[in-house]
């Protein structure tokens, strides 16, 4: 038994493995219950009494050693590198799917580009904001109807803390830290109180303009506005302006675009006038330039702000405002190519 016993721990000094398959029938032969260091262990009982202490050691030897032997060469396999010649160089990658940017971050990024080569730089503001930014500033008076125009959330236990309903905080916010010339753009997201329909969202994007310098008209808006229009929608867009009411600009307009539907014949889309409504705009108040600290007598401005959403749905014909929210990936995947 002895003898045996020798001849195994000199095999197990000598013992080789390539991989985790040779290890495994190592272990097997050796060290599992039918190996045969266990067949070994049962014979034990047949060794003479006198011979069981000396036999009994080195048979603790042998299994210590197989066992250490058997780890050593598992480690030794884990730890070696794959060299480049086990590695199937030919085989086809994975294929990885790309995401796809957001309509809205296309459209966004456009009208960015589009000013940004008129000479806007961007500015930006915070969502949460103070009723000074959003309202008092923009020349809405304490308690006046216009305020009723936004549906507002506010915050319960600081009334004075409220969601921005529009980008038009931006203006006040750049004002504020900045003398004219001003130029800027400011992209972000607004909030209001509405219930969500198709047409209709309780948040959504805007686009606010302002520029303020020495002697800006109302021409200078027009022109830029019509020249947004054109790169925006195609170079035969016309644009018309109609009067309207904002407290933060005097006058005040919306401008409408020729249905690019029907090429400003008249169809449902547009509903039979030619013409769909993209924006407001008007000449900044005096009363705005003074609340934020800009000389009226010596400063005049424009400004407009445009719904990210409203071109959008112009741009792309999506009916359903609510398809921008709920990430449907088989709806985002259709702007793959306008990335
Ligand atoms: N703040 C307006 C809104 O959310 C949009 C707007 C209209 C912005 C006229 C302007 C402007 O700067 O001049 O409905």
């Amino acid at each position: 038994m002895l003898a045996k016993i020798e001849q195994l721990l000199q095999e197990i000094d000598g013992l080789k493995a390539d991989s985790a398959e040779q290890l495994e029938a190592l272990r097997i032969k050796y060290l599992s219950k039918k190996g045969a260091i266990n067949d070994l262990m049962a014979d034990f009982r047949h060794v003479p009494a006198e011979q069981k202490k000396a036999v009994g050691m080195k048979l603790n030897e042998l299994k210590n050693r197989a066992q250490e032997r058997i780890a050593a060469l598992k480690e030794a396999f884990e730890n070696q590198d794959t060299t480049a010649d086990e590695m199937d160089l030919t085989r086809t990658a994975y294929p990885v799917a790309l995401g796809t940017r957001h309509p809205l971050s296309i459209v966004r990024n456009e009208i960015i580009n589009i000013f940004s080569r008129l000479g806007f730089t961007i500015a930006d503001g915070p969502e949460v904001e103070d009723d000074w930014h959003v309202f008092s500033s923009m020349n809405f008076p304490e308690d006046h109807p216009a305020r009723d125009m936004q549906d507002t959330f506010f915050i319960e236990s600081h009334p004075d803390i409220l969601l921005r309903t529009h980008t038009s905080s931006v203006q006040s916010r750049v004002m504020e830290v900045s003398q004219p010339p001003i130029r800027v753009i400011c992209p972000g997201r607004v909030y209001r109180n509405e219930a969500i329909s198709y047409r209709a969202h309780c948040f959504f994007h805007q686009v606010e303009g302002l520029y303020i310098d020495k002697n800006v008209s109302f021409t200078d808006l027009k022109q830029v506005l019509l020249q947004f229009a054109r790169e925006m929608f195609g170079p035969e867009t016309k644009i018309r302006l109609r009067p309207s009411y904002f407290p933060f600009t005097e006058p005040s307009a919306e401008m409408d675009i020729s249905c690019d539907i029907c090429g400003g014949k008249g169809c449902p889309f547009c509903k039979y006038t030619g013409w769909v409504e993209i924006l407001g705009c008007g000449m900044v108040d005096p009363a705005v330039l003074e609340a934020n600290g800009i000389d009226s007598s010596v400063y005049t401005g424009y400004a407009f702000g445009m719904g990210v959403e409203r071109i959008t749905n112009l741009k792309y014909k999506v009916k359903d405002l609510r398809m921008f929210s709920e990430n449907d990936t088989r709806f985002l995947k259709e702007f793959e190519s306008a990335n």
